[in-house]
């Protein structure tokens, strides 16, 4: 390291490690090295480390998360007519949420500027669900997005590399090092991109139960309410809902199979999971956006949601006719007994549909579009032995074993309690505002 540097990398870890605060400058001076540098991955990962294992305060994980902003740009949607609001999920199986969320709130009269990543792991990536339109386009300008929001009101694509490029490098770091389950990194890496990205107001959506990374209620909370102070400190207007992952959302866990299903919703129809935490986050984004006009359930059964949703998919090159990517094979799997679906595990119908190949191991790997897990008896309904209880799809049938392997105890059907009530989480677990 150069002489002229302003801190030294291994004094800052040995503070964290001793469970010292971190001094604003030190902070600036770590991100900003680190971005450019400066500072090696081995120091980082120790400091990362060292935070995950002794937390940060409230002041320390603001300073991280507007030193990480700073290492990029930060767009600017002044010149829209509308106002803007944005919808985050930290991610679970079957969530295809933002695909009709994002055309129903522009249709409804906010501009949605969504930037959204790829999947990596068990959850699907809403990028990778797109793309399995023929012809859509993740990657555009600036220029370009400004015109999709101004045209159509709703604009889903890439981050580009301008965007909080630190949180690029510590994120793909944190993967490696086993430092991602950390609520000061995971609330800061979430938040400098949104805060960047420009929304005015902003909902956000924390998966909870076995499918979500945060699988516990009490800790889904605590990372929603330093996301929602986060983007307060900022001027962003936040709230967080806690919502339910322990059952996949929908019917489907896969690229374009999630596409279909997301616009079955947009034709009025769809499975009633997804209706209904669709039609309540965009409430949420309309009431903090300011707008109180028109009912979203309204605009998702008169068609003027799929009119949006046909227009931003064409304005990036997609052709919302084209006939979505089938796989080649499926597989059906049957109930092995009668009764009541009692439970299905998430977590395990998302490895399914990974290990089929829906997702995918590491960075830059390409998906299977037309890959995937479609679900036939969700908790709370009846079924058969010998009723089909999933349909597995795989362009490579050597994947069915692996796929098979994760659903096995997965599904629990047994006799309904005598009170008539399963045991699940309800669809939404707590409404966060401070
Ligand atoms: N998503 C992110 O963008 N960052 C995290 O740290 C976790 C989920």
């Amino acid at each position: 390291m150069s002489s002229i540097e302003a801190f030294s990398a291994t004094e800052i870890i040995a503070a964290k490690r001793d469970r010292h605060s971190l001094s604003d400058p030190q902070i600036d001076w770590i991100i900003d090295a680190y971005t450019r540098g400066a500072v090696a991955d081995e120091q980082m990962s120790a400091l990362l480390m060292a935070i995950l294992l002794n937390g940060m305060e409230s002041r320390e994980i603001s300073r991280w998360t507007d030193a990480m902003i700073n290492s990029g740009e930060r767009m600017n949607w002044s010149v829209l007519s509308r106002p803007t609001v944005d919808k985050h999920s930290t991610g679970g199986v079957g969530d295809k949420i933002t695909l009709p969320l994002a055309p129903l709130v522009a249709a409804c009269g906010a501009a949605v500027p969504q930037l959204s990543g790829r999947g990596l792991g068990h959850t699907g990536g809403t990028l990778d669900k797109l793309e399995s339109i023929p012809g859509w386009r993740a990657s555009l300008s600036n220029d370009e997005m400004l015109k999709v929001l101004q045209d159509v009101g709703a604009v889903i694509c890439a981050a580009g590399a301008g965007l909080a490029p630190a949180d690029k490098k510590l994120y793909a770091l944190r993967d490696v090092t086993a430092t991602v389950e950390a609520i000061p990194l995971i609330a800061s890496s979430i938040m400098s991109k949104k805060i960047a990205e420009g929304t005015s107001a902003l909902v956000l959506d924390v998966k909870t139960g076995a499918g979500a990374f945060m699988s516990d209620p009490a800790k889904a909370a605590e990372l929603a309410h330093v996301m929602v102070g986060l983007g307060k400190r900022a001027g962003v207007k936040t709230i967080a809902l806690v919502t339910a992952m322990d059952v996949p959302l929908g019917l489907t866990a896969g690229n374009a199979l999630e596409v279909r299903e997301s616009v079955e919703v947009l034709s009025g129809g769809g499975p009633s999971d997804i209706v209904e935490l669709t039609v309540l986050l965009a409430r949420e984004m309309l009431e903090i956006a300011g707008i109180k006009t028109i009912d979203p359930a309204q605009a998702l059964k008169n068609g003027k949601a799929m009119d949006v949703w046909r227009r931003m998919i064409s304005a990036q090159g997609g052709d919302p006719d084209a006939k979505l990517p089938v796989a080649k094979e499926n597989l059906v799997v049957t109930a092995h007994s009668s009764g009541t679906v009692l439970a299905m595990d998430a977590m395990a119908v998302g490895l399914g549909a990974w290990r089929l190949g829906a997702g995918r191991t590491r960075q830059g790997e390409a998906v299977q579009a037309g890959a995937g897990i479609e679900i036939h008896a969700k908790p709370g309904e009846s079924i058969k032995a010998g009723a089909p209880l999933f349909t597995l799809h795989t362009d490579t049938p050597a994947a069915f074993v692996r796929a098979q392997e994760a659903l096995i105890d997965s599904v629990t059907i047994g006799d309904l309690p005598t009170n008539g009530k399963i045991d699940r989480l309800p669809l939404v677990i707590e409404r966060i505002v401070d």
